[in-house]
């Protein structure tokens, strides 16, 4: 993708997170261009990584060919009313990272834009672990397909979907994923200290043991979960004994129940937008 003028509409966290991981994997710093709507953000960006500001939305429409929308689902409708949309042509892709708004709606906000991406990244995109899913409406080209998805990919991982209710699927497996994996952690922290440990101790003691898991998977690709948690456990040993104690508890199906849950949620909060 190198070569084509990328833009960010929206300089917060999620924006900086992908002009930084773009900027660090060797992207050209002055074929991006960042408006914002206050200037301390814009400056930071300039000083830390040399893209081009501005406080003009429109100038960011006339300098890109992909216009990344980074800001508030709240605000979406507004900031696209807004813009000059005279400066709008057929060549140009737009990508929102707005969690909630659909394909179809985003074309109503903005109806001289025809060549919509619509990502679902999750918030370890902050530190170069995301995971983002893509749809993209069938006008655009599998050239700016690819841009849009090494744009994500600066930040993680990526997934292409086809129906755009699988991002709600996106949603439960990843996009709400950490914090599972967090409650999870405090639930073990807390009886580690309650079996002694210190706070910092008890978080040491999970937090690596939940890194040295997830490096096992990752290192392990053809290897399925199953078989990995097989692996570590020995009949009648303790591993067997906590996990007898999970299984009783039906932790599978409620993780079932909170992912359906986390797929509702998302429904109907696409219906506000
Ligand atoms: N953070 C995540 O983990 C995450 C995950 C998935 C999806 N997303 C999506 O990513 C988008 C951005 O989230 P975020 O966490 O980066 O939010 P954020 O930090 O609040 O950033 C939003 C930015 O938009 C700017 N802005 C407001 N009005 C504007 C306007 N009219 N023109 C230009 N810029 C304007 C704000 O400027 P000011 O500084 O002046 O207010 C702010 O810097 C959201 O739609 C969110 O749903 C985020």
């Amino acid at each position: 993708m190198q070569g084509k003028k990328v833009g960010f509409i929206g300089a917060g966290n999620m924006a900086r997170s992908i002009i930084s991981g773009l900027v660090e994997s060797g992207y050209s710093a002055a074929d991006i261009v960042v408006s914002n709507r206050s200037i301390d953000k814009l400056m930071a960006l300039q000083e830390e990584l040399g893209v081009n500001i501005t406080t003009d939305n429109d100038a960011v429409l006339a300098f890109s060919d992909i216009i990344v929308l980074a800001v508030k689902p709240q605000i979406m409708a507004d900031v696209l009313a807004q813009l000059d949309d005279t400066l709008v042509d057929d060549s140009k892709v737009f990508m929102s990272i707005a969690a909630g708004i659909k394909l179809a709606r985003l074309g109503t906000m903005l109806p001289a834009a025809k060549r919509w991406v619509r990502a679902m990244p999750n918030t370890p995109s902050s530190v170069g672990k995301g995971m983002t899913g893509l749809i993209a409406t069938d006008n655009v080209s599998a050239e700016d397909q690819n841009a849009c998805g090494e744009l994500m990919a600066a930040v993680g991982e990526i997934l292409w979907v086809r129906e755009e209710t699988k991002i709600d699927g996106v949603i439960a497996a990843a996009g709400s994923a950490p914090a599972y994996f967090f409650l999870f952690l405090e639930a073990m922290q807390s009886e580690a200290e309650n079996m002694g440990f210190s706070h910092e101790d008890a978080r040491l003691l999970v937090q690596q043991a939940m890194l040295g898991a997830a490096h096992m998977v990752v290192a392990n690709p053809d290897t399925e979960l199953s078989t990995l948690r097989e692996n570590v456990t020995s009949k009648g040993g303790t591993t067997a004994q906590a996990l007898a104690t999970f299984t009783a508890g039906e932790l599978p199906a409620l993780v079932s129940k909170a992912m359906q849950a986390a797929v509702q949620r998302a429904e109907q909060m696409s219906n506000e937008f």
